[in-house]
């Protein structure tokens, strides 16, 4: 599951050290709720300000209703592929409370519930591609999502495909090794990384 990467000097743990995001899902792999359970159990255990919680997830499985709206709102770049997967997960925020009152860390708090998940995932064998390209108006409109919700982000969810599948121009992404800053561009203060 590891792809080419960046070389670093400090370990990971195995779910971070081989999580990436692929554009070759397995076409054919059927997933249900129970194989997701872990994965969403993860993002419910994540913290959140003041434990709001103010994260949900609207799953669809390839060929069921949910999974062709959210497909109907992906950017064409992202449809080519995610439409594949087994399973589409939208991933909202409460970003009003009940009292009207705007929840300032919940799209912090949505995120962190989705690294859970995705880490969860990727222990589980199964990998994650999250998405920012897709209209969220539309769907959330296609959603019946209330006023104070809204789609952040969505995320492809499966097991690994064959990238000869992909058209050309993604194939070579796919392949492309992972890159990242340097710690020492990132942490500074006390503590310094060459
Ligand atoms: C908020 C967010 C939005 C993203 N949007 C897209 C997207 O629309 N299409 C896509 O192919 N990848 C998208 N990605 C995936 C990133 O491109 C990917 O995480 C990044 O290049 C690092 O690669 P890695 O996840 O394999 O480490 C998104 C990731 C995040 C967290």
């Amino acid at each position: 599951m590891s792809h080419d990467h960046d070389p670093h000097e400090f370990s990971l743990a195995p779910a971070l050290e081989n999580r990436w995001s692929p554009r070759a899902f397995s076409r054919t792999e059927v997933l249900d709720s129970t194989v997701l359970g872990s994965a969403f159990e993860a993002a419910r255990w994540a913290p959140s300000s003041g434990n709001s919680q103010p994260w949900s997830f609207v799953v669809g499985f390839r060929g069921d209703e949910t999974f062709g709206k959210i497909v109907a709102s992906l950017a064409s770049g992202n449809q080519v592929w995610a439409e594949h997967a087994a399973a589409l997960v939208a991933n909202v925020a409460a970003v009003v409370d009940a009292e009207g009152n705007p929840q300032s860390h919940a799209i912090y708090d949505l995120g962190q519930a989705v690294a859970h998940f995705t880490i969860q995932a990727t222990t589980d064998g199964l990998m994650v591609h999250q998405m920012g390209g897709f209209d969220a108006q539309m769907l959330g409109k296609e959603l019946m999502l209330s006023s104070s919700q809204r789609v952040v982000t969505v995320m492809a969810v499966g097991s690994a495909g064959n990238p000869a599948d992909l058209p050309e121009k993604l194939q070579e992404r796919e392949a492309r090794p992972r890159t990242r800053k340097p710690l020492s561009d990132i942490v500074e203060g006390s503590a310094r990384y060459a």
